[in-house]
């Protein structure tokens, strides 16, 4: 079952009336109006089937001209809408509430242009990011940005949420790598700041606002992204642990050795390994696991092979000789990495086929990373699974803890506790993953009262009538 959310319907928005459906119908055409009814039950729940609204109507624009129109259209009715992507977020923000219109760009998806030279890309909001990526590859480029969703997040959902995941560690944030949006407003203005410059110091980067932004202030319909050129020496290791400072030193080593062909540092305890073997079919460790209780993966990319092939080893034999390491193994082709990766990467999915899974997205200080997750293995016993992993090159630790259904006995042991300990220990309550609806009432962990205001005032700016993604991201207490 599905964690049941208690939000009122916000009685200031108009019921979806069979005006509204024929006027869609004539600026988008009968196929991209859709009211089928199994089209939309699978719109209406998220990834991890947690979080489910009743939406009577998924909208399916070609164009940033169709996507005002809706807007526009839908702002002057009152019609809330929530703009939806592939639908792999993971804190409830891409599903409606109650029976918003959802809007995908899922017919968005086209390629506009590629520099050559300086690789920048720029494309329509609804490309798949896995599509991205192939592109790129056969230009000689890459996505700066990857994560096991690659083959259903669109690079418009992946803004909204400012994306984390594998390349953070190398490539940055995508504050960083996105050079222009194109965005409409709820309004149904086309705001145009699709640059592709590197360099645009004039006036206020507007741009930053919707970064991030999880719907609530505009729909990302273009983009201009910077994307690094492929480097074709790439190598990866797979390496155990015995404890969690060793993984913390082994970090610190890598950034030192490794330096800049340093492209992945990730992170999984013992628990999550065996999660994903037994829940994952076909997938197998490449060490002997039940040995380990920590295990790390170590990507290398860079543009000589001989010279980082024996900076890898010099690293690797280093951090043996120091104890760091236990065991080890570095992949001989493609596929064996590709093996590894499917490890780190299938852990969401395993998570899943637990039951009902409480996933929380932390930034730590390093020193204050794996404590979390042995307090709550205490704090929980045998009521439940609880599992450890993440960026850890990036500070961000992956908490999550599964049972077999949603239960709110459960629920009342891990939160507040989880976000106390969290804003005690000066972190943030979502690095990667946003606030959506789950923690859109937690703000005040991670952000002053002061600024939860601006952000309040910005968004009653931008959508004075709170038609995007209603009770997402912002406590739904600041607009009474
Ligand atoms: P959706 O889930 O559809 O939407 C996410 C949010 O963005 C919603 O609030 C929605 O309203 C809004 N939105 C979507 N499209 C638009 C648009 N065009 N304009 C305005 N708002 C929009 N996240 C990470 O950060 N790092 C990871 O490593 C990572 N790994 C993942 C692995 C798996 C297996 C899964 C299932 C998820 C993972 N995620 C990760 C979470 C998720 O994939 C990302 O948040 C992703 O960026 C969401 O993209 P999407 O297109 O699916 O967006
Ligand atoms: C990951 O790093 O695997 C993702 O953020 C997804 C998740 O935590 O489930
Ligand atoms: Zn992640």
């Amino acid at each position: 079952g599905s964690a049941a959310t208690d939000i009122p319907r916000n009685p200031a928005f108009s019921n979806l009336n069979a005006d509204d459906i024929s006027y869609f119908r004539t600026i988008l055409g009968e196929r991209n109006v859709v009211e089928d009814e199994d089209r939309l039950s699978a719109a209406n729940v998220d990834w991890m089937r947690k979080y489910q609204g009743s939406s009577k109507l998924l909208l399916l624009p070609k164009s940033s001209q169709e996507v005002s129109k809706i807007l526009h259209h839908c702002n002057s009715r009152k019609l809330a809408v929530v703009p939806q992507g592939g639908n792999t977020g993971l804190v409830g923000g891409s599903v409606p509430v109650h029976d918003e219109v959802i809007i995908n760009l899922a017919l968005m998806d086209k390629i506009v242009s590629l520099d050559k030279i300086n690789g920048i890309l720029v494309c329509e909001g609804g490309c798949i990011l896995e599509n991205l990526s192939s592109f790129l590859e056969n230009e000689g480029f890459i996505m700066p940005l990857d994560l096991g969703a690659k083959g259903s997040c669109q690079i418009g959902g992946n803004i909204s949420t400012n994306a984390g995941g594998l390349r953070f560690v190398r490539y940055g944030s995508l504050h960083g790598t996105i050079l222009g949006l194109e965005v409409v407003l709820a309004n149904g203005t086309i705001l145009d700041m699709l640059g592709t410059l590197r360099k645009d110091n004039t006036g206020y980067d507007l741009k930053h606002l919707f970064i991030g932004s999880e719907g609530s202030l505009g729909i990302v319909t273009k983009v201009s992204i910077l994307t690094p050129p492929k480097l074709m020496s790439m190598n990866l290791a797979f390496l155990a642990c015995k404890d969690f400072t060793s993984c913390q030193k082994l970090l610190l080593e890598a950034k030192r050795a490794l330096g800049g062909v340093l492209s992945a540092f990730e992170f999984m305890d013992s628990h999550s390994m065996d999660l994903v073997l037994s829940h994952l079919d076909g997938v197998r460790s490449p060490l002997p696991s039940s040995l380990y209780n920590f295990y790390i993966l170590v990507e290398t990319t860079g543009s000589d092979e001989t010279y980082d092939k024996t900076k890898l080893e010099a690293f690797l034999l280093r951090s043996m000789e120091e104890g760091l390491i236990l065991d080890g193994v570095v992949a001989q082709d493609i596929n064996q990495s590709s093996s590894f990766w499917r490890i780190r990467e299938g852990i969401s999915e395993a998570s899943v086929k637990v039951g009902a899974v409480y996933k929380y997205d932390l930034s730590l200080p390093i020193d204050q990373f794996y404590g979390i997750v042995e307090e709550m293995r205490n704090r929980l016993g045998e009521a439940a699974k609880v599992v450890g992993y993440g960026h850890l090159g990036d500070g961000n630790l992956h908490l999550n803890i599964m049972t077999t259904r949603y239960d709110s006995d459960i629920l009342a042991q891990i939160e507040p506790y989880v976000y106390e300990w969290t804003s005690k220990h000066k972190g943030s309550i979502s690095a990667e993953h946003g606030l959506g609806l789950m923690k859109a009432n937690k703000i005040h962990y991670s952000k002053s009262p002061e600024t939860v205001q601006l952000m309040v005032d910005i968004k009653k700016m931008l959508d004075p009538n709170l038609i995007l993604n209603p009770y997402k991201v912002l406590p739904q207490s600041c607009f009474n």
